[in-house]
């Protein structure tokens, strides 16, 4: 009932096949070996001849004032990574799509189409805008059918790095591509310290196989357990970011994670790398940091200085897990490659650069909140999973496998137990321990002006415990507390990742109306049910 043989396909001829492996295999799987989800598998643009679907190229950055109009299309792009090329999907036939820069307090038009193959909507991620914009299905809108369009207003009320992608299936569509960076900047010229130039880095994965894309699940996701791990690392689309830098020069990463499930943990080798800016603000002290994790749709801004001269490698490096084994083992995959040539860059900001700025706009914002970090909670939320029908031989690998779980799980360390899980038979849990409801079933309803203490527990006594970065949006908050220990350096966020049985205080401002979703940002624990609305009603 809840397996089906390998032969299942789909009318494309796309077929199941086995998940990429790693080797030697645990030996626990054999049992598992041969089945295959119990969905249909499914590759967007299968049927389509290659020849007739254009090469996608690079994305645009695209400057906007106030008032201006963007016309943004969702479709088929080939791509090409490596040596290989894919059927994908892009905005504007660009990869990633295109990135808008518009100025803060601007409001822009988008005129969406939609020329994919699936219903999708755009969602304006960690943008305070009219709810009627926010892009999600069911709560704000109708989903936008193949081959019809949609309005957006998007106004920036907040200067920062945003993102935008679908909130459908957001599993395969934003997987294939469709998801691209927006920062708005203030009109204070000071606002940010003096840099020699920006880049804009957006770190995703994607999984492949000798077939090719593996597939997706037709009628419901796959890889529910842990999400979909890929195993080819991309920035910006490709597999290696490359660039040239002169000695002493300082630039600007924006960073974004828009995997499915992927937690990164960035280190920048022969560079001093400054904490500057989170999602939605600025940190309220500038730090010097080591690394930086982002979990998925996290933002971050680090300042970065190579002051000697040489090739340096960016790379993800992670502790990965073998649960088989009990073991952990470092893996590292080099990302991009920064040469600094041996020249001094004209304009040296090595001095700005050393100074930790102290960013006395941000900590005046953050006092008016300061005494309400340490009263209890309004609301609290458990976060665990439950299984409704996996393959019993599945279930008993995995009960066999819970006493070791780590805070963060970097890598895809159960592929055969992950591509098995749908999310019909598996379903993530948001629960409210007040009232026992949950997801869907929660009701919490703020009004303008409110401050809403939350704390959110990471179960670790659960069926597969796992880290969700839990995203709320339309609104901005604050994380006060982690484990009871008060935090010390705040700013702004979106999302936030609870680790494996952590407890969370976050200090949610509702300051936008309207019916607003909060979700895991695991693609797949989104569609296994890890969400619910929350109501912001406008002020007495
Ligand atoms: Cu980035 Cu509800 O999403
Ligand atoms: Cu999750």
């Amino acid at each position: 009932r809840t397996m089906t043989t390998m032969t299942m396909s789909d009318t494309t001829g796309v077929v199941w096949r086995m998940p990429p492996l790693r080797r030697p295999m645990p030996m626990m799987l054999p049992s598992l070996m041969g089945s295959a989800p119990p969905v249909h598998p499914f590759l967007p643009g299968a049927d389509l001849d290659p020849a007739t679907i254009p090469d996608a190229v690079f994305r645009e950055i695209i400057e906007m004032a106030n008032g201006d109009t963007l016309h943004l299309e969702a479709g088929f792009v080939r791509r090409r990574i490596g040596a290989r090329s894919f059927t994908m999907y892009g905005f504007n036939g660009q990869y990633p799509g295109p990135l808008i820069r518009v100025p803060q307090g601007s409001e822009i038009v988008v005129l969406f189409t939609n020329a994919i193959d699936l219903p999708t909507t755009v969602h304006w991620h960690g943008v305070r805008l009219d709810n009627r914009y926010d892009g999600v299905p069911g709560v704000t809108q109708d989903p936008v059918e193949p081959g019809e369009s949609f309005v957006y207003r998007v106004r920036f009320p907040d200067a920062g790095l945003y993102w935008y992608h679908p909130h459908l299936r957001e599993d395969v569509a934003q997987d294939l591509g469709l998801y691209g960076n927006m920062v708005v900047d203030s009109p204070e010229p000071d606002y940010l310290g003096p840099v020699n130039g920006e880049d804009f880095l957006i770190l995703d994965d994607l999984l492949v196989d000798e077939g090719g894309l593996f597939p997706y699940g037709r009628e419901a996701a796959i890889q529910t357990l842990t999400g979909r791990f890929g195993n080819q690392l991309l920035v910006n689309g490709e597999p290696r970011w490359e660039t040239t830098v002169r000695r002493g020069e300082v630039r600007r990463l924006y960073l974004t994670n828009v995997a499915n499930t992927r937690t990164f943990n960035l280190v920048l080798d022969g560079a001093r790398a400054k904490l500057v800016a989170a999602d939605i603000s600025k940190f309220e002290r500038e730090r010097f940091v080591d690394n930086v994790v982002l979990a998925p749709a996290q933002r971050y801004l680090v300042d970065v200085r190579y002051d000697t001269p040489g090739t340096y490698a960016v790379m993800n490096s992670i502790q990965a897990i073998d649960h088989f084994n009990a073991k952990y083992y470092p893996e590292v995959d080099t990302i991009g490659v920064v040469t600094v040539l041996d020249e001094p860059v004209a304009e040296d900001f090595g001095t700005a650069f050393e100074t930790l700025r102290e960013n006395a706009d941000v900590i005046a914002d953050i006092d008016r909140y300061r005494r309400e970090f340490a009263r209890a909670p309004d609301h609290e939320l458990e976060l665990t999973v439950r299984v409704n029908g996996l393959p019993s031989a599945m279930v008993g690998v995995m009960a066999i496998d819970t006493l070791f779980y780590p805070p963060v799980e970097w890598n895809d360390a159960m592929p055969m137990m992950n591509y098995l899980s749908t999310s019909q038979n598996l379903t993530w849990v948001f629960r409210d321990p007040q009232t026992g409801k949950q997801n869907r079933d929660i009701e919490w309803s703020f009004r303008v002006g409110d401050v809403a203490k939350i704390r959110i527990h990471n179960l670790r006594k659960s069926f597969h415990p796992m880290q969700h970065p839990i995203h709320i949006h339309g609104q901005r908050f604050l994380v006060v507390a982690r484990d009871g220990v008060p935090e010390e350096n705040l700013a702004w966020k979106d999302t936030v990742v609870i680790p494996v049985g952590a407890t969370f205080d976050i200090l949610l401002e509702a300051s936008n109306p309207g019916r607003w979703m909060a979700h895991c940002h695991i693609a797949e624990h989104l569609e296994a049910g890890m969400g619910m609305v929350l109501t912001v009603t406008e002020a007495r």
